[in-house]
């Protein structure tokens, strides 16, 4: 299949996967698309590892780095705060408030001395400049194809790199007003993410954004991301004007995925209606699996939930909490146990092979666009 990010990209499908793990990323490379590993959360040092990882799986084949680079977090104007500040500034009653919805459901402490690894592991959100850039820095030390960054539009200082390094640059817009101001700041490719998605998203759904987008940045390509796990969509995103496809939640629950039995065992049952949008894991709205968890932060007596990246740290612990025990088939945690996924979770049914996730949405596309060539009548 041929479009302009192909090209661009020097790959056979127009497949972005976003993801989080290094085996899925080497997978949909390998098999013809561009695996893009979120970085978000990993020291220089692990990123290094998994992009030799990556490049000696896929032989030559590209591949891409995802950070978070949001416009609005807590410490912004001051380019990041350090942890023990961030610590210090998480409010009594929010605490208190997790605890005893944690005692509800029976969730142990952790053992001290796992409490105190965790202690140490958890300002690990890399999305101010100063913690960022040494990411980037590995990632073109690795000569990835592409940097893609969501949350905000990509400071002048990373674009200049990434042009200087012929790395073409992707943004994740949720809005026109954000895919326009991708476009002024000259990113290579916008994501239009609809509000079906996993992770952090808008309001707006793809059908109704992308073809908004395409038309408010062209000549800038457009991938569309959001609600899109099967060949019919990716032919319904190819329709509405963009040039490929991203996907994150579809990779969740293949084979390689490292997803945890306990929350691939929930996105295995559940329906498009089991998500929702919570601020309640990292300050800013995500679609996450609805659960015992996401209830509760949306009860009148939960607390607002913090600012990026303070809510991500008062929950670090509790989530950890929930993940020890909640693998035991009796155990009470289980409820409240969520991850982001978007409403394709409805569709994810059985899980496959990565290169079969890949294989299969090419061939329905192809079978799409050829029953929509049919409805042209003629011979
Ligand atoms: C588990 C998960 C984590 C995500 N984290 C990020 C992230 O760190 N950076 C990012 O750009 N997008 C992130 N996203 C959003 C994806 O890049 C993508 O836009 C979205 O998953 C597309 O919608 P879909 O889930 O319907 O495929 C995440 C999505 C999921 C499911």
């Amino acid at each position: 299949m041929d479009t302009r990010v192909t090209k661009m990209l020097g790959i056979d499908f127009p497949i972005f996967a976003f993801t989080h793990c290094r085996d899925v990323a080497a997978a949909v490379s390998n098999a013809g698309g561009l695996g893009v590993l979120g970085a978000v959360a990993h020291t220089p040092e692990q990123l290094d590892v998994d992009l030799k990882w990556i490049a000696e799986q896929t032989k030559g084949r590209p591949f891409g780095v995802d950070l978070l680079i949001p416009r609005k977090y807590v410490g912004a104007e001051s380019g990041g705060i350090d942890f023990a500040s961030l610590q210090s500034m998480l409010p009594d009653e929010h605490k208190e408030w997790i605890d005893e919805l944690l005692a509800r459901y029976g969730v142990p402490e952790l053992p001290s001395a796992e409490s105190e690894r965790e202690q140490r592991g958890m300002a690990g959100l890399r999305i101010d400049p100063k913690s960022m850039a040494p990411l980037i820095d590995v990632a073109f030390a690795h000569k990835v194809a592409l940097i893609a960054s969501a949350l905000g539009t990509p400071p002048a200082w990373l674009v200049e790199k990434a042009h200087a390094n012929r790395t073409p640059v992707a943004a994740l817009a949720g809005r026109l007003d954000h895919a326009v101001a991708h476009k002024e700041a000259g990113v290579d490719i916008v994501i239009a993410q609809g509000t079906e998605g996993g992770g952090h998203t808008g309001e707006i759904a793809t059908m109704v954004l992308v073809p908004q987008v395409v038309d408010a940045v062209a000549p800038i390509p457009v991938l569309a991301a959001g609600g899109i796990a099967t060949g019919r969509q990716m032919a319904a995103a190819l329709a509405l004007g963009a040039e490929g496809v991203w996907c994150g939640s579809v990779w969740l629950t293949t084979h390689e995925a490292e997803t945890s039995p306990v929350i691939r065992e929930k996105f295995l049952a559940a329906t498009s209606a089991d998500t929702r949008r919570s601020r309640s894991l990292t300050g800013k709205p995500a679609r996450m699996l609805r659960s015992a968890w996401t209830d509760a932060w949306d009860e009148a007596d939960a607390p607002a939930p913090l600012g990026m990246p303070l809510q991500s740290l008062l929950v670090a612990e509790a989530q950890r909490r929930i993940h020890r025990v909640a693998h035991k088939a009796e155990s009470s945690a289980r409820p409240l146990v969520t991850y982001f996924v978007g409403q394709v979770v409805g569709q994810m049914n059985v899980a496959m092979s990565t290169r079969d996730v890949v294989r299969e949405m090419v061939e329905g596309c192809l079978d799409a666009m050829e029953r929509m060539h049919g409805l042209l009548g003629g011979e």
